[in-house]
């Protein structure tokens, strides 16, 4: 793994999945003062007439392609990979025609270098050689990548059709696939041309998390954690109790931390649909990250997992030398983010210089002003615009090995 020290992840264990019977909270669970779990009821995103649903299943694919086809009157345009085709594409082609969607696979290459205006362009070329209507449903079957190249295209073909997203990642069904951001990459910068545009439903199906390669399950789970911090000291704490068990794919944990991450995606999306304010609270460690994967190793999609948790450490350190984040709370996050595998440092070939100057490009620079997402306590944070770069220096030359 190209990164910089990081602590060993040692083995996944009991990576097989148990979703036969509703998940039961755990003795950990019923300790942390949250509801037991209490089958995989569904989640809202409030949006008035753009609301939809998040709903979870486990390994019941026929039941996911009933709700899927709800949406689709006429063909769906399924936009996969070719990984995500062999594992799943099968089972999830043969339930769409059992629901009575006749279904368009249209594949895309594997990987955030993919993500742009040409792999867009091949996909409306699809459309409309294939003769497409404005009844089309799109769905965007896999990851990050193809969940925001999928809602683009169908931002933007025939001026706006349906889509549906069924996530495959943990990345994907925790923080990409809610929330209408859509788009591709520029060779100047990440995500600069997209649109907000809201799915009609997400269809989380847990167990595809079953064939996810052990690096990109970790790194979802730096998003997770994410969520603890920002926003719900009870997760965190769940997390800090139930990890493991999560990460080995234990169905009771890994539907809460995921319920939950989505329903919090869910709750400020629904209060600051188009990032004007509230939104940005779920860039934390992003900053950093963004920078981070402006390097060759880091580049690719399944390193910005390990990018935000180094980006986490160092806006916690940032706040912890402006003396708004107590040291206790720095080292309760570290030791997650060690837990969970992911680094802590900064990967080798990148200079604070060289992150600093691609901050300067980020989207996130208000009039000249570099805004930061700093925690003050376990389960908040604040948007800050008067951090010292000479601060952000010192902590970045901390990271680096
Ligand atoms: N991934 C950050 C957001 O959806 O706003």
């Amino acid at each position: 793994m190209p990164v910089g020290r990081s602590a060993s992840p040692g083995p996944v264990r009991n990576r097989r999945l148990r979703f036969s019977q509703p998940a039961s909270a755990s003795p950990a669970m019923a300790a942390n003062d949250k509801p037991a779990v209490a089958g995989f009821s569904p989640l809202r995103v409030e949006l008035g007439p753009r609301s939809y649903d998040v709903k979870f299943y486990d390994g019941d694919v026929a039941a996911l392609a009933r709700d899927v086809a709800a949406f689709c009157p006429e063909r769906a345009f399924v936009v996969t990979n070719p990984t995500i085709r062999a594992l799943h594409g099968a089972a999830f082609l043969d339930a769409l025609a059992s629901a009575g969607v006749e279904a368009v696979v249209a594949e895309m290459e594997d990987g955030e270098r993919y993500k742009t205006l040409a792999t867009v362009s091949s996909l409306l070329d699809r459309l409309i050689e294939g003769r497409f209507t404005r009844r089309t449903c799109v769905v965007a079957f896999g990851g990050g990548v193809v969940g925001d190249v999928a809602g683009f295209v169908a931002a933007i073909f025939l001026r706006g059709v349906d889509y549906v997203q069924v996530p495959t990642t943990v990345v994907a069904m925790v923080d990409s696939s809610v929330g209408g951001k859509t788009g591709v990459d520029h060779p100047l910068g990440k995500n600069l041309i997209g649109a907000f545009y809201q799915p009609r439903l997400v269809a989380v199906n847990l167990a595809y998390l079953r064939t996810l390669d052990e690096h990109n399950l970790r790194g979802g789970f730096a998003e997770v954690i994410k969520y603890g911090v920002i926003r719900d000291p009870a997760l965190f704490e769940f997390l800090e109790s139930n990890l493991e068990s999560a990460l080995a794919l234990d169905a009771a944990a890994l539907w809460r931390v995921v319920r939950d991450s989505c329903a919090i995606k869910a709750q400020v999306v629904a209060a600051d649909e188009r990032e004007g304010g509230l939104r940005a609270i779920l860039n934390y460690g992003h900053t950093f990250a963004h920078a981070i994967e402006s390097v060759g190793a880091y580049r690719e999609r399944q390193f910005h997992g390990q990018a935000v948790a180094i980006g986490m450490i160092a806006a916690a350190e940032v706040a912890r030398r402006m003396g708004m984040f107590h040291e206790n709370d720095v080292a309760r996050q570290r030791r997650l983010i060690e837990r969970a595998g992911l680094p802590t440092v900064m990967p080798a070939g990148i200079t604070p210089d060289d992150a600093i100057e691609h901050m300067k490009s980020d989207k996130k620079v208000v009039a000249g002003r570099q805004r930061f997402v700093l925690p003050t306590r376990i389960g908040e944070v604040v948007v800050r615009d008067d951090v010292p770069m000479s601060l952000v220096r010192e902590v970045l030359s901390s990271l680096c090995p």
